[in-house]
């Protein structure tokens, strides 16, 4: 299927027949039916294309986009990509209104996908690439493949990588606008793909540049308020973090960069000798910092946190007793090998006193992509849902958790053998409404079918299932994280 530009930038008017001509991830019948969650998207996109209403009834007052972002290109030829972390990032974007859901999609157009199309090999370093000495680098934005998360601020989307720049893109026809420059001094400083919003609309996010990081506070319309930096003492590896109402955390792992080499995961040591190190940091003054010590925990991603009456910091997370999906991370899965679960996270608790140790609670919920109420981002909360369960037979989580922490119980919804399950969104039913009365909005690969689903669940219900299921025609890849607009 070959779209033109301009076909693609006007098929907003695309109907149903989109459906018949939609493009498809380039299956392969040797492989095993998971397998589309780590294939080609088509090189030109998805073109707008309704998606079909399968199960349920369509939520009234849910109207809204859903964007995603994550790797969508796995291949040249015989060449695969050797780290998952490192295909080109493409949106994908679900528009629901007026009964109906549309899916669209569309790779971040960077200078890495320029050149390693022109090529048709993989050039770049990467997380876990190598890449090609030929390959021109001079920043970190040359190898930028802009594929783990999206933002929208001051009415633009941005596609968020954690080593570079933000993309900015288009929030209908996804097209790449260049590099989000957040003030003159910052241009090219890294933006994490984690950014926390406030309940006014603030955002904070961080630079990572060695053993100091940078403190981004943006205004509600998009503007750049402040930027600092704070000094963690060694190069621990950041991906995501937390904040309360006046404080932010950064979670130190002992996971360390201990030389600058490619590809850069392999730089970094595992030291659990050193346990976790909390740094606890004053909103209103970076100097003001405090250190907690916690035992060794890997992560990736963390539920949100909160500030009791006593100073005491409760926060959540997906924590793994040793990393994961360091060198060759999902390198046997784009080839279609699946070994079975690397080591499994549990949700868990940390609790940071006000002076002393942090203390674990660990929940029997094993899973990642935690996520919360966004109106709640600092505050005290009751829910936190997270992927959770396995198919023994292929990667990725097949059920949909949320746990209660004011109960300690949890619901979950188990999607069956054959599913892929993926971040699921909280999206309040209406101004004022309760944590549990959010809609949980999120993607699945249905692999028996080879097709991609939106589901969405009531918050307060998961174990009831989906309330509504879209099914597209196709399956698009997985993807990391997403943002409801
Ligand atoms: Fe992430």
């Amino acid at each position: 299927m070959n779209l033109s530009r301009r076909m693609f930038l006007h098929s907003g008017l695309m109907t149903g027949a989109a459906l018949a001509v939609a493009p498809k991830v380039m299956a392969e019948p040797t492989l095993p039916g998971w397998h589309v969650g780590y294939a080609n998207a088509p090189a030109e996109g998805f073109a707008p294309a309704p998606m079909k209403l399968v199960r349920g009834r369509v939520p009234a007052g849910l109207t809204g986009t859903l964007y995603r972002n994550g790797p969508a290109w796995f291949r040249h030829g015989d060449q695969y990509a050797t780290h998952w972390f490192d295909g080109d990032g493409m949106v994908q974007r679900i528009a629901i209104g007026d009964g109906k859901a549309v899916h669209s999609g569309r790779f971040a157009d960077t200078k890495k996908r320029r050149l390693e199309m022109q090529a048709g090999k993989f050039l770049a370093p990467g997380f876990g690439t190598k890449g090609d000495p030929s390959f021109p680098v001079g920043s970190s934005d040359d190898v930028n493949p802009g594929n783990i998360s999206v933002m929208m601020s001051g009415g633009e989307l941005l596609a968020l990588w954690e080593g570079g720049s933000a993309y900015r893109m288009d929030p209908v026809s996804l097209e790449t606008k260049g590099f989000k420059v957040w003030r003159e001094d910052l241009k090219g400083m890294p933006f994490l793909a984690h950014p926390k919003r406030e309940p006014d609309g603030r955002v904070w996010s961080l630079a990572t540049s060695g053993s100091r990081v940078g403190i981004y506070n943006i205004n509600p319309d998009g503007s750049t308020k402040d930027f600092g930096m704070v000094d963690i003492g060694a190069r621990h590896y950041i991906h995501d973090w937390t904040m309360t109402e006046r404080k932010l955390i950064i979670l130190c792992q002992p996971w360390i960069q201990t030389k600058n080499i490619p590809p850069f995961i392999d730089g970094f040591v595992w030291k659990p000798e050193e346990g976790m190190k909390f740094l606890i940091i004053d909103k209103d003054d970076l100097k003001k910092t405090r250190w907690a010590q916690g035992p060794a925990r890997s992560f990736y991603h963390t539920g949100a946190a909160w500030e009791e009456s006593d100073g005491t910091i409760r926060l959540d997370a997906a924590f793994y007793p040793e990393p994961i999906l360091g060198s060759g991370g999902g390198a046997d899965e784009i080839r279609g090998k699946y070994a079975g679960d690397q080591a499994t996270s549990k949700l868990t608790m940390a609790v940071i006193p006000v002076s002393g140790d942090v203390k674990m609670i660990e929940t029997s919920i094993a899973g990642d992509f935690p996520q919360v109420d966004p109106r709640r981002h600092g505050l005290s909360r009751k829910l936190t849902a997270m992927v959770s369960g396995s198919d023994p037979g292929q990667p990725g989580g097949n059920s949909l958790a949320v746990q209660d922490w004011s109960t300690g119980k949890s619901q979950v919804f188990d999607f069956g053998d054959g599913y892929m399950v993926e971040e699921n969104l909280f999206v309040p039913k209406g101004t004022g409404a309760a944590e549990t009365d959010c809609w949980l909005i999120g993607t699945a690969i249905n692999s028996k079918l080879g097709r991609s689903e939106v589901h969405v669940f009531d918050a307060g219900h998961v174990s009831d299932g989906p309330v509504a299921v879209w099914q597209a025609g196709y399956a698009w890849p997985l993807g990391f994280h997403g943002t409801w607009a």
